[in-house]
């Protein structure tokens, strides 16, 4: 098997797993409290894909040119003993990034197991340093000291660059933007302002409610002056920016005002063993039936990743309209983010 490309002559090199669809917080943007009350029926455990499983779709991906994994969720360190998972991943030596998405609230707990079994970083998510905010974005109120913990363990422990994910949303956290990039100048950690997108259709998304990435920059130039970076790869979501005197690095995540399909090699897995070739995806593919029911091996699998990523001709984020406005198109929390 050789490397594939898309109809749009892209190729596979990230795949997003989604361990789980459950998370103990309630983001509105993500999974507002309304849509996902206390007895939301999550998935039953047996249609999880286990560990063995994940390891097998991925090692089929391979030789396809897959290089990177990221864990998600919902929460993935809500799924015991994540740190197998990452050392299976760990032995395929191929496998040359295996990162974490994470809200951070076990990541104390957690940073050092998940270091010693062959994790190389995180990403937390983190909308505010002011308490008061992080408790109503978070919806559980859950305290921002405990992640700020977990950001330190994950330093700690060498999961660095670490990454600090911010949705912005007008009037809920646009001015706290400065406050945050100034926290982590020092540190390896690198802050990345992401435009509140139209995933799902739980969110209650509005164009209003979105703060242009282009005005966060203009936010944090005024306190102090960044230089555009070039991409480090091919297919990056974040501009990168460098502070003027090389004390740290500051992202743009600006999927609605300039999208990135263009280079986009991502790749969705979920929980329950759907592979989906884009985040606004409405169906996907069910690999799990493959594993389960037909018992395939890893080439049958790399066949079959193969035919569904030839035929890839996703861009959402680019053509974004008024028609793409009301499909039912699946969750974040169910197909990671
Ligand atoms: P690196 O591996 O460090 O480059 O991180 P990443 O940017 O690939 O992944 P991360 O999970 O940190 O992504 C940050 C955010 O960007 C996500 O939470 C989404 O909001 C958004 N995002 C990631 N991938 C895509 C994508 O393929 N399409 C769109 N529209 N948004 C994406
Ligand atoms: N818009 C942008 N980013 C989102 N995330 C979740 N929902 C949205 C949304 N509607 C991102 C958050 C979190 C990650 C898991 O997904 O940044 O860090
Ligand atoms: Fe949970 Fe992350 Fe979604 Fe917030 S954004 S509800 S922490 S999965
Ligand atoms: Fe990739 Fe779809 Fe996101 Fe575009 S909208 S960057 S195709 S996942």
């Amino acid at each position: 098997m050789t490397t594939v490309i898309d109809t749009l002559g892209r190729p596979l090199r990230d795949l997003r797993v989604s361990v789980t669809d459950r998370c103990n917080f309630r983001c509105a943007y993500c999974m507002p409290k309304e849509a996902f009350p206390k007895d939301f029926a999550f998935m039953a455990r047996e249609r999880l894909l286990r560990f063995g499983e994940i390891t097998s779709i991925v090692k089929a991906a391979v030789p396809l040119g897959l290089r990177k994994v990221r864990l998600t969720g919902g929460e993935p360190l809500l799924r015991k003993e994540l740190e197998w998972l990452v050392k299976g991943l760990r032995e395929i030596p191929e496998i040359e990034d295996i990162a974490l998405t994470t809200n951070g609230s076990s990541l104390a707990k957690k940073a050092k197991v998940l270091a010693e079994a062959g994790l190389n970083r995180v990403t937390v998510s983190l909308d505010s340093l002011d308490d008061a905010t992080f408790r109503a974005m978070n919806d559980v109120e859950f305290p921002v000291a405990r992640v700020l913990e977990g950001i330190d363990a994950a330093v700690a422990a060498g999961l660095t660059p670490v990454k600090i994910n911010m949705v912005v949303k007008r009037g809920v956290n646009d001015t706290h933007v400065v406050e945050l990039a100034r926290r982590f100048r020092d540190q390896p950690v690198i802050v990345r302002f992401i435009e509140f997108m139209d995933v799902g259709t739980k969110n209650g998304w509005r164009l209003e409610d979105v703060v242009p990435a282009a005005e966060v920059l203009q936010r944090l130039a005024a306190e102090f002056p960044l230089e555009p970076l070039p991409p480090k790869h091919a297919g990056e979501t974040a501009l990168r920016y460098r502070h003027a005197d090389g004390r740290g690095e500051v992202g743009f995540i600006a999927s609605v005002t300039k999208p990135f399909c263009g280079a986009c090699n991502r790749a969705r897995l979920s929980a329950d063993g759907q592979l989906y070739t884009c985040l606004f995806a409405t169906a996907g593919h069910d690999l799990r039936r493959l594993l389960r029911e037909e018992d395939a091996d890893e080439a049958r699998l790399g066949e079959a990743l193969a035919a569904i990523w030839r035929g890839r001709d996703d861009r959402y984020s680019e053509l974004r309209s008024d028609d793409t406005k009301d499909l039912p198109k699946v969750e974040m929390s169910y197909i990671g983010g």
